[in-house]
Parts: C-alpha cells; structure tokens; sequence
C-alpha cells in the first residue's frame, strides 16, 4: 500500500535534496491544511471563471511575481504550458522551441496542430543542454518570419538560464510572443541573489512550478502574462480544457500564502540565500565531487545560472555520487545521470540537511582520494538525455492519429515515432510523435532499455 510504504519511508529519515520544495518542513507544511480541501461553492468562487475569492488571490499573485495577471495552476506547470502554447499557435502555424524542452510543450502540439521549428541548445560534455542561443532564433526567424511564438525552457532543469532579454527582443520585433517555461525558477522573483524573472525580460508568458523550488505543495503553480501581446482569453481557453473543473483549494491556498509569505518576510529568502552559499562555498572546499557553477556562463548559450540548483560532477560517476549520498549519508538527490548528479534546494532546507550533503561529498572524495584518474574515470562516460538532430516528417497531431505498430528498437531506424519517449526526469523526450527514427535516437532509446517503440503503419 502507498500509505504504509511512505509512512515506512518518512521512518528512515531521508533528507529530501529534491522536490516538492516545502521539504516536508512544519514551517511551511502542517496539518491545517488538510482541513481548506472544499469544493467550488458560491462563498469559495471558481477556478474557470473567478470572480471573488480567487480572482482576488491571483491578484496577489500577480503583484507577488510583478506580472500583470496570473492564474493558479492545480495540476503542475504542465497544464500552463500546454495552454499557452496551443492559446498563441493554431493548427499550422510555426512555433519555434528548443527541442531539449518538457514533453508537456511537445504534447501542446499534439493538441494545437502547431508546426515546431526547433533549436537545439549546445550539450556539455557532462551530458545536459545549455540554453537557447538568441542569435540561433534570430536566424530562424530569416527563414521562418511568420512564426508566431517563441518557446524556451529557462532555467533548464539543471538551473541554466538563457538571455531572456535578447530573445524577446527578436521574438517581438518579427512579431512573435515568447513564452517561457520557467518551471524551476518560481523562486527567482524573491531574492537578488537568483537570476532575474522572465518577467522583468520581456517574457509575455510565464509558467512556474511553485512547488519545485519553493515550499509549496506537489502541483501547485501559476501561469502569468505580462503585456498585451499574448492571446490571453485563448489560453484561458486551454486551461479550462487541461485542468480539472474541481481545482484543489489546498493548493490555491497554500499557493498564495506561500506568495504572502515570501513578500512580507523577508527573512525566508534572505536565510535560505545565506544557507545556500555556505554550503556551496563548503562542498567546494571538500574535495569531492565539484559543484557545476558560474564557470558555465557564456558557454552553449548559458548566460546566467541558478544557484539553487547544486550540480555535482567528477570524482565519481552520477549515479555512484547519488548512491553514496542515499545509502550511507541519507541525502536523496533529485537525480543522477551517468556524468552528475543534482541536488535540488528551497527555502525550506535546514542546516542540518545542508550538512549531510557537505558531510557526503566530503565522504566520496576520501573513499576515491588515491584511485588514479583513469581508473575513476574508465567506468563512466557522459551522455545527453538528448540524441541530437531530429528529422521531423509530419506535426505530432497527425503522427498520433496515425495507425501504428510496435516495432523492435534496433530495427526502427527510419520509421515515424507515433509515441513520447522520455526519462523522468529531466522529461525530455527522446523521441516524439512525427519524428523520423534516426541511428542516434535508437541508441538513446535502447539505453534506456526499451525494446520496443510505437511507430506508423504506412
Ligand atoms: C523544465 C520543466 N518544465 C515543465 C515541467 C512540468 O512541471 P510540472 O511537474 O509542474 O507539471 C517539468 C517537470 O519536471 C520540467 O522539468
């Protein structure tokens, strides 16, 4: 059973480096919250057309993040960025994205019909993309003048920024609105030290996970629009056909009082930035695994990076860096790949949770201090959750209604994709629906040890 396994969880005293970021702290996590699950009632007003209660909560919001308006989301940023996308492009029209984005913004073709028009962000050697380069869209735009939006994830999951402010600029002057996936940057608005807010860039519209990076529930987020430019009725439209119709008042709720919060005591931001930076400067100074940081910037289109987000890379593989942590330091990270691994933190960390992970870091450099370089090196060899190049051959709506088989891997080089496939996380696909299987993506998909793949039957 769920509820007997977790409770058996809670037990073993994990430190949670990962999401939700309330890290099941009492400061921001009680049981009073339980008891505000009601329903839509005249007295409680309606998340589809709000007219009171909520409408005043997301002015709150919205004054909160600096947007001019913002709505809750009760099922993740999944359903905003669904929703803003098939509000700003139709059936053929041209969006041009990153390719290394969630599946939610690839399913949002699925629903619109839209024709993407990718960019594909420069990978590290570590195995994760950097961000969008905004001479690479200026290009596209030569090529593409009529695109109507721009899509971009920043910060990626792994907290790299791109340069929101050059990339409006050229999405607004051919005429296009930008959207940007800022899912983990819900905490950049609340303090100086994180890089700044898509909507302080001249981003139209913006979509945050509160409870990735802050200490909110699992689900809770807001989608925001500043300016005028976006569709906004129209997206109000798709929110209503992705989310449900009995919205969760425990998530709203805690969503705008965490917003409360984090204006009006400014202590909580101020405290977790001073945590953070202790803690950075001591895993440095360790001697184990380093922390991936500023000397990213300026490199793959990286121009700014969130120091919330603590990428640990070298002496060991990922995989092996995360399973020390776990089993003999009880840190859980977010993840691991074969090159890094991720710790994700929120206002809601502790000393003590911080000093576990320092405590592990420490420990995985004296267990592999004296193995000789190569050696440590021969059992792990980065690679991209990302296969490079796609060859799309139809729009994912017309590959997802097209008849379809199940095809082995190894033999599906050159068959339609009709299906995502993705890990989780970072959720990135590396296949998706319309695209022609290349020798790469095979090798990725095998990886990840499918056997079979969803194709066409042409
Ligand atoms: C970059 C990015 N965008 C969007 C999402 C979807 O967010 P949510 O889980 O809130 O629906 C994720 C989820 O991990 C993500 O990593």
């Amino acid at each position: 059973m769920i509820e007997l396994f977790l409770d058996s969880y809670l037990k073993m005293d994990i430190y949670p480096f990962h999401m939700p970021g309330h890290k099941r702290n009492p400061k921001f996590l009680n049981e009073a919250m339980l008891f505000r699950d009601v329903t839509e009632l005249s007295h409680t007003d309606n998340l589809y057309e709000p007219s009171g209660l909520i409408k005043e909560a997301h002015k709150r919001v919205a004054l909160a993040v600096g947007s001019d308006e913002s709505a809750f989301l009760t099922n993740g940023s999944t359903s905003g960025i669904i929703a803003a996308i098939a509000g700003s492009c139709g059936e053929n029209d041209e969006i041009i994205m990153s390719r290394n984005c969630h599946r939610s913004a690839l399913s949002a073709l699925v629903i619109s019909g839209a024709k993407p028009v990718y960019i594909y962000p420069e990978s590290f050697s570590f195995g994760f993309c950097g961000g969008a380069d905004p001479s690479q869209i200026a290009a596209l735009f030569t090529s593409h003048p009529k695109a109507k939006a721009v899509f971009i994830t920043s910060p990626t999951y792994e907290g790299l920024v791109s340069d929101i402010a050059s990339i409006s600029k050229t999405a607004h002057e051919n005429g296009a609105v930008l959207i940007v996936d800022e899912a983990h940057g819900a905490h950049f608005p609340f303090h100086a030290c994180f890089p700044k807010p898509a909507l302080a860039l001249g981003a139209d519209i913006v979509v945050n996970s509160a409870h990735k990076t802050l200490p909110a529930l699992t689900q809770a987020a807001a989608i925001h629009r500043k300016g005028l430019r976006a569709d906004w009725e129209k997206i109000k439209f798709y929110l209503k056909a992705v989310q449900t119709s009995s919205p969760s008042y425990i998530l709203m709720s805690s969503t705008e009082s965490l917003y409360r919060r984090l204006t009006e005591e400014r202590d909580i931001m101020n405290s977790y930035a001073s945590l953070l930076e202790e803690a950075r400067e001591a895993i440095e100074g360790a001697g184990g695994p380093n922390i991936l940081g500023r000397e990213l910037i300026g490199k793959n289109g990286v121009f700014d990076m969130d120091s919330g987000k603590i990428i640990l890379a070298g002496v060991a593989s990922g995989f092996e860096i995360e399973r020390i942590l776990r089993d003999e330091y009880k840190a859980q990270l977010e993840m691991s790949s074969v090159g890094y691994a991720l710790a994700m933190t929120s206002p809601a960390d502790v000393k003590a949770g911080f000093d576990r992970l320092v405590d592990g870091v420490r420990g995985i450099g004296a267990k592999k201090a004296g193995k000789s370089a190569a050696s440590q090196a021969e059992s792990w060899q980065p690679e991209s959750f990302f296969s490079g190049k796609v060859d799309s051959a139809f729009t994912l709506r017309e590959a997802v209604a097209m008849p379809s088989e199940e095809a082995c891997v190894l033999e599906s080089e050159g068959r339609i994709c009709v299906e995502f496939y993705a890990e989780h996380p970072p959720g990135i696909p590396v296949a998706a629906p319309g695209e022609r299987l290349t020798r790469g993506q095979i090798l990725a998909l095998s990886k990840m040890g499918l056997g079979k793949v969803k194709v066409a039957r042409l």
